[in-house]
């Protein structure tokens, strides 16, 4: 890959990059510094993260400078204030938050005083997935260093401003991860999404004016903060700016978390930074932006990594997680065991969701088990479309329905041919000539 600029991922690579130390060594809290005592107001800190068109890496690409602007005037709303960041990085792919968690905690802990300034905020919660033990533990580690340096609690740096940051862990539900059931679930309730409207703004985490961001988002801010909107504006593409962690899995020779620019063709992600398809095999589908998006066939491999480009060709950008089937993988084994997922997360609340997730399940089990019939793959379709999009209280159903919809686009044949022969043609001895399927069933 030809020289790029990176930023995200920079400081991660030094030793004890996780302590106040070596972060303040490296520029940490100048941002802050250069908001709190230079006097930059609120209201121009919002507009220089509207400038910078960050969007939003939690997966719906929501500008993040508009998102801090829905919040009331305080002078109008006197309601305590609060914002949630998203750390519960469950959606199957994705893995770039729990490096930046782990490696850089204080670069969180600077966005998530920015944020609360711009804000105006009177806490932040830190909801973290559960199983992430060590990453919680040192964002814990950098809010208790960031305290006893004055920089976390009453009168930050010395001015009036003041802010709490609180930590909370999930329990191993996905659903938690939606904004609204998150909150539920910081509220100490089960992790059930609420309908919107009202949004989090209005009625947010105990009914109070709340907004919702991805780790990676707030973790964006410092650095827009302290080298400018333009600068951010000169990465990526006009639409979708800046660069974006690029969790990279599945059938590659490396897979991992990368740093790339928005816009940057998926193969030469695949190719020049997680060494091509393991094994000197052909790329044969891959998900975009996590297992939400949908199975792409191999031939929309030069597709750019963005938002409209990704849209462009029937999918979503979603979390930037990429994962990668090889030739031998069988489209429809893949299928089934996300829709198993899908079917284990619902919170049931929403009958299309709660039924459809099930049926799902069951019917790629049956085909994929060379039970399934013609009939099976016409109705995978008509539960589908009756789940999504924007049927139910969230987007869950949407995830489940939407990759249906594209392997059904895409790879209708692979479900044909289980149906006729009877069997999964990728198993080891089946009929197919596909090589070493056994790995991708084991
Ligand atoms: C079922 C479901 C699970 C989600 N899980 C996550 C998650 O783990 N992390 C995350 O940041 N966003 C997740 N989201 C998206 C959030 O609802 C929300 O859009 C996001 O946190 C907003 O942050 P952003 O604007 O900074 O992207 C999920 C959405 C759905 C529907
Ligand atoms: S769509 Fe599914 S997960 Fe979301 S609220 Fe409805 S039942 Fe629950």
């Amino acid at each position: 890959m030809s020289a790029r600029e990176t930023y995200l991922l920079d400081r991660c690579k030094l030793e004890d990059s996780h302590t106040l130390a070596v972060y303040r060594a490296n520029g940490g809290y100048k941002a802050l510094e250069k908001v709190l005592k230079g006097g930059m107001g609120w209201a121009e800190v919002i507009e220089e993260v509207k400038a910078s068109g960050l969007r939003g890496r939690g997966g719906a690409g929501f500008p993040t400078g508009l998102k801090w602007s829905f919040m009331p005037d305080p002078a109008k709303d006197p309601r305590t204030r609060y914002m949630a960041v998203n750390a519960d990085e469950s959606e199957p792919g994705t893995c770039k938050d729990r490096v930046l968690l782990r490696e850089d905690p204080h670069g969180l802990v600077e966005g998530c005083l920015i944020a609360a300034y711009a804000m105006r905020l009177d806490a932040v919660y830190i909801y973290v997935r559960g199983e992430y033990r060590k990453p919680y533990d040192r964002v814990q580690a950098a809010i208790d260093e960031a305290r006893a340096a004055g920089l976390v609690g009453a009168n930050v740096m010395g001015t009036d401003f003041s802010c709490e940051i609180h930590m909370h862990k999930g329990a191993g539900a996905y659903i938690c991860g939606e904004e609204t059931g998150l909150m539920e679930s910081l509220e100490g309730k089960r992790g059930h999404p609420r309908p919107k409207p009202p949004f989090p703004a209005g009625f947010g985490l105990w009914g109070q004016p709340t907004t919702v961001n991805n780790v990676e988002s707030i973790f964006n801010v410092p650095f827009i903060l302290d080298r400018g909107a333009q600068w951010f504006r000169s990465l990526g593409t006009e639409a979708s700016p800046g660069n974006f962690l690029c969790g990279i899995s599945g059938h590659v020779a490396k897979p991992g978390v990368y740093e790339v620019a928005l816009g940057t063709p998926a193969r030469q992600i695949l190719d020049e930074l997680a060494g091509g398809v393991w094994k000197g095999r052909q790329l044969k589908a891959w998900f975009p932006g996590g297992s939400s998006t949908g199975l792409l066939p191999a031939s929309l491999i030069d597709t750019p990594m963005d938002h409209d480009s990704i849209k462009g060709i029937g999918s979503m950008f979603g979390t930037g997680a990429m994962i990668m089937l090889d030739e031998t993988a069988c489209t429809v084994r893949a299928s089934q065991v996300l829709a198993r997922f899908y079917d284990h997360e619902s919170c049931g609340q929403c009958s299309q969701c709660r039924e459809g997730t099930q049926w799902l399940h069951q019917i790629f089990r049956r085909i994929e088990e060379g039970r399934g019939t013609m009939a099976d793959i016409d109705n995978l379709e008509r539960l589908a479309r009756g789940m999504a999009p924007g049927k139910t209280i969230c987007a869950l159903a949407d995830a489940a329905a939407i990759p249906t919809l594209a392997a059904l686009k895409h790879f209708r044949h692979e479900l044909v041919e289980h149906v006729e022969r009877g069997c999964c043609p990728f198993k080891k001895g089946g009929a197919s000539a596909a090589p070493a399927a056994a790995e991708v069933h084991a």
